[in-house]
C-alpha cells in the first residue's frame, strides 16, 4: 500500500514509517518540522535502507495538502502530525484547537476529495478523563483537564461522524497509552524540547547527569506505593500496531486502545531502569501535578482479537531501549 504519515518526522511517526517500510508498503511523509528534524527520515531511511519522499508542508494548508494528494494515489492516510503538550495547551488553547482539529478537518476533506479510503488517527487515552480503570474502549468519555485532551475528543468525534455517512470511508482512532522506548538501532527515539515532561526521557537526563534527580509528583495516590501508574508501551509495539489497523480494517469507525494492559507505578518504572541500565537514579518527593490522575492503563482484548496485535516487548527493554538512544545523543560509550 501506498501511505501518507503526516508528522512522520516526530516520534511516533518516525517509528511507525520504519514498521510500514519493513512489512512491504511505501511511505510518503508530510511534516513542517516544527517538533522535529529533517534528519530524524533520512535516519529512517538508513534503518530500513528504503526510501521515503518528503513534503516540507504545514497539514493546516489545505493547497498544499491537496497538491500532495494529486501527486501520489494513497490506500489510506495516518495522521499523527499535532500538538501534543498538555500543559502547554492550557495556555495556548487556539493554537491547539486550531493546528490539531483544522488539520485532522482539511485530511478528511481531501481524502473524500480523492477518493482516499482509509484514515487512521493517533488519539490519547487521555479522552477517558477519570473513567475507572481498565480503560475500554466503549466507555463515555468524560471531560479531559485540558484543551490537548479536548482536541483529540473533537477530533474522534468529527471522524465517527464522517464514517457514519459513508461506510465506505473507513476510521480507526486508535488511542495510544503511554509510549516510550527507542528504535533498537538508537539512531532515533523521542527528542523532547528543553526539560521533558514525561516521565521516561526525564529519568533518562537524570541517569545521563544532565538533570540532577528525578520529582515524583506525589506519593498519596490510592496505588499500590503511592505513586501514579500508567501503561507504559514500547514505541516499536505501537508503531507495529498501525500496521495492522491498516492492513485489517475495511470499513466503517474503529476505535482501539493501544497499550499492555499493565499498570506501572513510578517507582516500579524507576527500579526497572535501574535493573535495565545498573545505574541509579536520585529521586524526591514533590506535590501532585495539577491534572493527573491516579492510574491508567488500557483494556487491550479489542485490538488482540480484532487486529491480532498485542504488545509484545517488556518494561526493561523500554527502559535498556530508551537508553541506548540517550546516550547515543550525546556520543557516549555504547551499552
Ligand atoms: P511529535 O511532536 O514528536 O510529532 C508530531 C509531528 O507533527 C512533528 O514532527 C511536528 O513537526 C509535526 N507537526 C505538528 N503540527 C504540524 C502541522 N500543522 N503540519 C505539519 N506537521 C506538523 O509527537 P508524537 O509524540 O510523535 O505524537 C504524534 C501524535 O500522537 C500526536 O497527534 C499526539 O497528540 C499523539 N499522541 C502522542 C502521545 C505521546 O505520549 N507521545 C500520546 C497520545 C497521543
Ligand atoms: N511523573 C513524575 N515526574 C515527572 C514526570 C512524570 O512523577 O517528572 C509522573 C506523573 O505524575 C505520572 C507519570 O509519571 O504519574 C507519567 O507521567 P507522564 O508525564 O510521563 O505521562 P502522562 O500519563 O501524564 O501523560 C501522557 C502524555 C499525554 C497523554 C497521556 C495519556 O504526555 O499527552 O499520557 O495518554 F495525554
Amino acid at each position: 500500500m501506498e501511505i501518507l504519515v503526516t508528522g512522520g518526522a516526530g516520534y511516533i511517526g518516525s517509528h511507525t514509517c520504519i514498521a510500514l517500510l519493513e512489512a512491504g508498503h511505501s511511505v510518503v511523509v508530510v511534516d513542517d518540522l516544527r517538533n522535529s528534524r529533517a534528519e530524524i527520515i533520512e535516519k529512517v531511511e538508513r534503518i530500513t535502507k528504503k526510501k521515503i519522499q518528503f513534503y516540507l508542508i504545514d497539514v493546516t494548508n489545505e493547497v498544499a495538502v491537496n497538491e500532495v494528494f494529486s501527486n501520489h494515489s494513497f490506500d489510506g492516510v495516518i495522521h499523527f502530525a499535532g500538538l501534543k503538550a498538555v500543559g502547554e495547551s492550557v495556555n495556548q488553547p487556539l493554537d491547539y484547537y486550531y493546528n490539531n482539529i483544522v488539520s485532522t478537518m482539511i485530511l478528511a476533506k481531501v481524502c473524500k476529495k480523492y477518493g482516499v479510503k482509509k484514515f487512521v488517527f493517533s488519539s490519547s487515552a487521555t479522552v477517558y478523563g477519570e473513567n475507572k480503570v481498565p480503560f475500554i474502549e466503549t466507555m463515555e468519555l468524560l471531560p479531559t483537564t485540558n484543551p490537548y485532551g479536548e482536541t483529540k475528543v473533537m477530533s474522534e468525534r468529527i471522524l465517527a461522524d464522517l464514517a457514519r455517512i459513508d461506510e465506505s470511508f473507513s476510521v480507526v482512532v486508535l488511542r495510544y497509552f503511554n509510549p516510550v522506548g527507542a528504535h533498537t538501532s538508537g539512531l532515533i527515539g523521542e527528542l523532547p524540547n528543553g526539560i521533558p515532561n514525561n516521565l521516561m526521557p526525564y529519568i533518562a537526563q537524570v541517569a545521563d547527569k544532565e538533570l540532577d534527580n528525578l520529582k515524583i509528583y506525589g506519593n498519596d495516590y490510592p496505588t499500590i506505593d503511592g505513586t501514579g501508574v500508567r501503561d507504559y508501551i514500547h514505541i516499536m509495539d505501537l508503531a507495529e500496531g498501525h500496521v495492522l489497523a491498516m492492513e485489517k480494517v475495511v470499513e466503517g469507525a474503529n476505535i482501539y486502545n493501544l497499550g499492555t494492559g499493565i499498570g506501572t507505578s513510578v517507582l516500579q518504572l524507576i527500579g526497572a531502569f535501574e535493573k535495565a541500565t545498573g545505574l541509579k537514579i536520585p529521586y524526591i518527593y514533590v506535590k501532585r501535578r495539577p491534572g493527573d490522575i491516579a492510574e491508567c492503563y488500557a483494556n487491550v482484548n479489542k485490538a488482540k482479537e480484532e487486529l491480532n496485535w498485542v504488545a509484545k516487548r517488556s518494561l526493561i527493554e523500554m527502559c535498556r531501549d530508551t537508553w541506548r538512544f540517550q546516550i547515543s545523543q550525546n556520543k557516549k560509550s555504547d551499552l
